[in-house]
């Protein structure tokens, strides 16, 4: 926590506030405990005034002395004077009442300061014999002889014992205000602290606010400079491209067999760098949002027939057994079937790519139903295929790329999805291949409202899941991000 700044000390070098802190009850309590012990009236008042415990004595004498006009205004006199008389240097003083009686003020000091006084009293002081010549001056209808056996029933103390009183109470009272103020400051702290946690969130959730900002920024910069990149390069290659296509079939005159291979090179290589750059461009505008999805009602059926008829001749080439297995249920999707066709002609080649020779690739899709429909069902079984056709609310088409490959150690496969990730990615790797095809499949399939997720193929080899939810499910979903035509 950053250091308190003098101008918000927290709580100040300030003199206490008793009202703020002392605690009312305890001092009401041990007030009242004086009082019946020896009778005396006690208060307590903070150092600017304030009446904060007040037990009084109700005597006679005072009730009478207040009947009359002029000795009212003398009592008056004498209980404002106890309340503001300085106790003297040893914090410590009595006060006469002009009836004779008498106050004891005592001070009550915290840290070195005086914060607040103790007034005890009216009492008898023990040497009182008759009223003083004061109570006949203050009014002259004021009966003496009255007066005198009224101060009579008033509690008699000594001096001495007055002051050990006085003593045992200031000690007690100031123990209560050094804890009332010790919890009062632990609170202040607290709320301080509390206070100055919250300040430092706030200015760490903006700083995170505008780097969040900044990221983004650079991110928009940096997908759209891969585009402008992508697209500038596909150009010039697709000469490249042409002119070794046309070298090679020899329309420019007949090539060596030398010159073939060297052309045959420039040719193959300009592809595989095509592939790159049209991937690039493709990852570009899947994450600046820009790639615009022509969504249409679609079955995947055909796409996935699609798919393994053009990867049909590499699986052959590399001896790997390609196969189809499609429930074919109709399920209608909201997608954009080329986009879709890019998805699964990665997760096939893929299949193929790391899958050696005598293996086999199989993609399976199937529509689940809703939860009810789908209960028990088998995606082998027909009977849960004839159950999904009829069940009235179809929800997702799920499709399984699964080969006996070289799998997928399960700490990586999270990654796969990430641009440019390999598992391999020495430069002695074996299988050629950038890093892109994954993480363009999530993002399109993302696009469609799917998921895709790996696992492990037992014994060995890996599954890719892709499910993809009907033009139905994203209807009532997201009823605003279907296109027209299917609404
Ligand atoms: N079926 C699979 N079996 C084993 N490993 C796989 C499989 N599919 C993907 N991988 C691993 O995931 C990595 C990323 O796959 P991805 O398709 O993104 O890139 P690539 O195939 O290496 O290159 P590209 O697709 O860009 O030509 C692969 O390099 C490979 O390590
Ligand atoms: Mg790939």
């Amino acid at each position: 926590m950053s250091e308190v700044p003098p101008s918000q000390d927290v709580v100040g070098d300030q003199p206490i506030v008793l009202e703020d802190v002392v605690d009312r009850e305890a001092l009401d309590d041990l007030c009242k405990s004086i009082h019946a012990l020896f009778g005396i009236g006690v208060r307590v008042y903070a150092s600017q005034g304030a009446l904060l415990a007040n037990v009084a004595n109700d005597l006679e004498l005072c009730r009478y002395v207040n009947e009359v006009p002029g000795s009212r205004v003398a009592c008056g006199a004498t209980v404002s004077a106890a309340k503001s008389v300085a106790p003297g240097d040893d914090g410590e003083v009595t006060h006469p009442c002009f009836t004779g009686l008498a106050y004891h003020i005592v001070s009550l000091v915290h840290e070195g300061r005086r914060v607040g006084r103790i007034v005890l009293g009216p009492y008898a002081p023990a040497g009182l014999r008759e009223p003083p010549p004061s109570l006949a001056q203050a009014d002259k209808r004021l009966d003496v002889v009255q007066a005198s056996e009224l101060a009579a029933k008033v509690p008699r103390v000594k001096q001495e014992a007055l002051h050990r009183i006085a003593g045992h109470l200031k000690e007690t009272l100031e123990l209560i205000i050094f804890s009332s103020h010790k919890a009062w400051v632990t609170s202040k702290l607290h709320l301080y602290s509390v206070r100055e946690s919250y300040r430092e969130l706030q200015d760490k959730t903006t700083r995170l606010e505008q780097t969040l900002t900044r990221l983004k920024e650079v991110d928009r910069l940096k997908s759209n400079f891969l585009a402008t990149m992508s697209h500038e390069l596909r150009t010039p290659l697709t000469s490249i491209i042409g002119y070794s296509e046309m070298l090679a079939e020899g329309i420019a005159g007949e090539l060596s067999s030398e010159q073939q291979e060297y052309v045959r090179t420039i040719h193959a290589k300009g592809e595989q760098l095509l592939r790159l750059i049209m991937g690039l461009l493709d990852l570009s505008k899947l994450e600046s949002g820009t790639m615009s999805l022509r969504q249409a009602p679609a079955q995947i059926g055909p796409i996935l027939k699609e798919v393994i008829t053009t990867l049909a001749p590499v699986a052959r080439k590399k001896e790997v057994e390609l196969a189809l297995d499609s429930d074919d249920v109709p399920c209608e999707l909201a997608a954009d079937a080329e986009r879709l066709r890019q998805v699964f002609i990665n997760l096939v080649d893929n299949a193929v790519k790391f899958t050696p020779k005598g293996g086999k690739v199989t993609v399976r899709a199937r529509v689940t139903a809703g939860a009810a429909a789908s209960d028990g069902g088998d995606e082998d079984d027909d009977e849960s295929a004839g159950a999904a056709l009829l069940a009235p609310l179809l929800k997702q088409v799920e499709v399984r790329v699964s080969d006996t490959g070289i799998g997928i150690p399960a700490a990586e496969r999270a990654k796969v999805f990430e641009a440019f990730y390999q598992v391999d990615s020495s430069s002695t790797r074996e299988y050629g291949g950038t890093g892109l095809g994954l993480s363009i499949v999530k993002r399109i399939v993302d696009a469609h409202g799917g998921q895709v997720s790996v696992e492990g193929n037992e014994p060995n080899g890996t599954v890719f899941v892709v499910n993809l939810p009907s033009a139905q499910t994203r209807r009532a979903a997201l009823p605003s991000r279907v296109p027209p035509a299917l609404a």
